[in-house]
């Protein structure tokens, strides 16, 4: 296993819409172990595969430190070529951050439930119903698949808000506590 440098925000490859995964096998199964170790390394409850450079619908999450004693705790999960099937619940905002743009939260309105259709680390096809953190970070790491950051969905006045610190991560001037690409 491999802890690999996560690219960061203006990094072209985040913008991409990524590429439905077509080989199941030893090296789609090492890309996501290496996907968990780069994850857990840095402290990450998700992490998609565009963020280590590659533009493979894949993302793995692990919520489960988020979650209350009584909660249902996933574990960890990988998700392959994943479609939200339905979304549910009210809309509501939640504090949103990204290994990709270190040090950055703010509040992201997004709705309280989603269900997922995906194969998981095994191969396997799998359904989920989540809500709560899990649901969350589902559709924040989704979002990763079509191109899309959670700075996307801020108002033109919290972006400014947040200008110095994307230009420090921008140009490689922000420390991190896990290895990053920063853009060339
Ligand atoms: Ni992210």
């Amino acid at each position: 296993m491999a802890i690999l440098p996560i690219v960061t925000y203006n990094d072209d490859v985040l913008r991409e819409k990524a590429k439905p995964v077509t080989e199941f096998n030893e090296e789609t199964k090492e890309l996501i172990d290496n996907m968990f170790e780069t994850m857990y390394n840095s402290d990450g409850v998700g992490l998609a595969a565009p963020q280590i450079g590659v533009s493979l619908r894949i993302f793995v999450i692990d919520a489960d430190n988020m979650l209350e004693e009584e909660d249902e705790k996933p574990g960890p999960l990988a998700f392959i070529n994943p479609e939200i099937v339905e979304k549910s619940g009210r809309k509501i905002p939640l504090d949103e951050g990204c290994l990709s743009i270190p040090e950055v939260t703010d509040k992201v309105i997004r709705p309280e439930g989603v269900k997922v259709t995906f194969k998981d680390q095994n191969f396997e096809d799998r359904e989920i119903d989540a809500d709560g953190w899990v649901s969350r970070v589902i559709q924040h790491e989704y979002d990763h698949l079509e191109g899309i950051l959670f700075i996307d969905y801020l108002s033109l006045f919290r972006k400014r808000m947040h200008k110095n610190d994307l230009k420090e991560i921008e140009e490689g001037k922000r420390e991190v506590k896990y290895p990053v690409r920063p853009k060339l």
